[in-house]
């Protein structure tokens, strides 16, 4: 009797995110298509049957962080039935093999091509077969098969893949090799999944892609995706992540003119000012290069602002090109920048490379992130007293108080006594600190236009 009840009460699926946006996607996704199996996501680590974690390798001690994380699970199930373990994204993609020898906990790996398969993996193991390895470059068989699941996302502002995979092979990144090729999805899933998700309650859309601005569907390119999206009503605003500078084409560039909807923000990693470290890079641009990009776009719009990615250290990386990394940032003003250390990657080029000096390294990614805080700080001190165009997101519990992102992606929190979830106002800003913007509602977007 009580084994008859316990079959009958939802699954329980627990899944755990690392890494990048589009894992955030890949795991939204996963619930989505376990969900047509009869799972329930679960927040309670101890009452789940399934977990998954979805894990990132771009940087050091991913595979701890897998071997950590399991090592958890298995004290929380000590006396109990084991649940199921799957392992999926780009460390499963990259060492899969030597998880499922390492730790006999793991019942299956699945890569970032695979996900379509979950169910059948699932129901696989439920059928005490053997270890599963789901791990072969398939991603238009991914892209066919999820279309037929509905993205169920209801937020303000959600994410659509619409790019997978990189050809550049920048000789420190794993990313070719966990995500495979350039692969972009069809124009009509794409259009189709923005409807159900502006139908769902979407303001705005973020499209992603490891190299989202080299998006080429039959021919049609990121600007003609994004011209199609600014036709959907009641989606207000459009961004995509992430870009690489040599395929910032003319057709693109000039969107920052004509869209509506395009946000004046974008994130162009160039990872350092030194000509000789991007040609150890295999960047295949120079600094001259993504300058100019700059430039053409802040010609298409004057009030463009930008985000980067620096590595701090590469092999063969001097104090002078150190210094040329600290040029650029001042040069160009990045409202935010990313920068770590170089992180050795197993099979990338680069990780044979002489070893480089991790305590130096250190000091220089400290010198380097308080000269972007400080350039980061300037300008946010310069927001106060003007006002920001905010789309909000959600409500603070138990305040009247509103979270939202004006157009350069700063959050911002005011007071109101209206529902702002999914609304735009005008705020002028009142204070700022590095993490948020305070300000108060002075209008309210209403249709097309402010209403104060
Ligand atoms: N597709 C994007 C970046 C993807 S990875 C691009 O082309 O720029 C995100 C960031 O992680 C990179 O921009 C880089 O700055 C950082 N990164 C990647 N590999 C790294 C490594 N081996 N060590 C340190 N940082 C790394
Ligand atoms: Fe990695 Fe980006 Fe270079 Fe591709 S272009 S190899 S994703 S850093
Ligand atoms: Fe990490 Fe893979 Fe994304 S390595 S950053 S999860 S593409």
């Amino acid at each position: 009797m009580a084994q008859n009840l316990e079959n009958k009460l939802p699954k329980k699926i627990f899944i755990k995110t690392f890494g990048c946006q589009m894992n955030e996607y890949d795991s939204d996704r996963i619930r989505d298509i376990t969900e047509k199996n009869g799972f329930t996501t679960s927040n309670d680590i101890k009452k789940s049957d399934c977990f998954i974690i979805n894990t990132c390798h771009i940087r050091e001690k991913a595979t701890e962080k897998v071997f950590h994380e399991i090592g958890r699970i298995k004290k929380i199930f000590r006396n109990k039935k084991k649940p199921l373990i799957i392992v999926t994204g780009c460390v499963a993609q990259a060492e899969g093999e030597v998880l499922l020898s390492r730790e006999k906990y793991i019942d299956a790996i699945v890569g970032p091509q695979s996900y379509q398969k979950i169910n059948k993996v699932i129901e696989n193991l439920e059928k005490r077969k053997s270890k599963i390895d789901e791990t072969k470059f398939d991603v238009m068989d991914k892209f066919d098969q999820l279309h037929f699941v509905k993205n169920k996302n209801n937020k303000v502002s959600s994410f659509i893949t619409i790019q997978e995979g990189c050809d550049k092979f920048c000789k420190f990144c794993v990313v070719p090799y966990t995500r495979g090729p350039e692969n972009s999805r069809s124009i009509e899933h794409i259009i189709s999944e923005a409807n159900t998700l502006v139908s769902n309650g979407s303001k705005e859309i973020t499209l992603l892609g490891q190299n989202v601005n080299a998006y080429n569907y039959k021919e049609k390119r990121l600007s003609f995706l994004i011209n199609e999206l600014e036709k959907i009503k009641n989606l207000e605003r459009i961004r995509y992540t992430t870009s690489h500078p040599n395929d910032m084409t003319q057709d693109l560039i000039k969107m920052y003119s004509t869209s509506k909807k395009l946000m004046p923000l974008l994130h162009l990693p160039v990872q350092s000012g030194s000509n000789k470290i991007l040609k150890l890079m295999n960047r295949k641009h120079d600094v001259n290069f993504y300058l100019n990009i700059i430039s053409q776009l802040k010609k298409n719009n004057i009030n463009m602002k930008f985000s980067s990615d620096f590595i701090i250290g590469y092999p063969g990386e001097t104090k002078e090109d150190f210094n040329a990394s600290i040029e650029l940032l001042l040069k160009v003003n990045f409202i935010q920048t990313f920068s770590f250390v170089y992180s050795p990657r197993p099979g990338t080029p680069a990780s044979n490379a002489k070893q480089f000096e991790l305590v130096e390294n250190k000091k220089r990614l400290m010198q380097f992130q308080k000269i972007a805080t400080q350039i980061k700080t300037d300008y946010r001190k310069n927001l106060v007293g003007t006002s920001a165009k905010t789309l909000f997101e959600n409500k603070l519990p138990n305040q009247n108080k509103y979270f939202g992102r004006d157009e350069y992606s700063n959050s911002v929190i005011v007071e109101s006594n209206d529902n702002l979830v999914g609304r735009i106002a005008n705020v002028k800003i009142l204070k700022a600190n590095n993490q948020t913007l305070f300000g108060e509602k002075i209008g309210i977007k209403n249709e097309r236009e402010f209403a104060a």
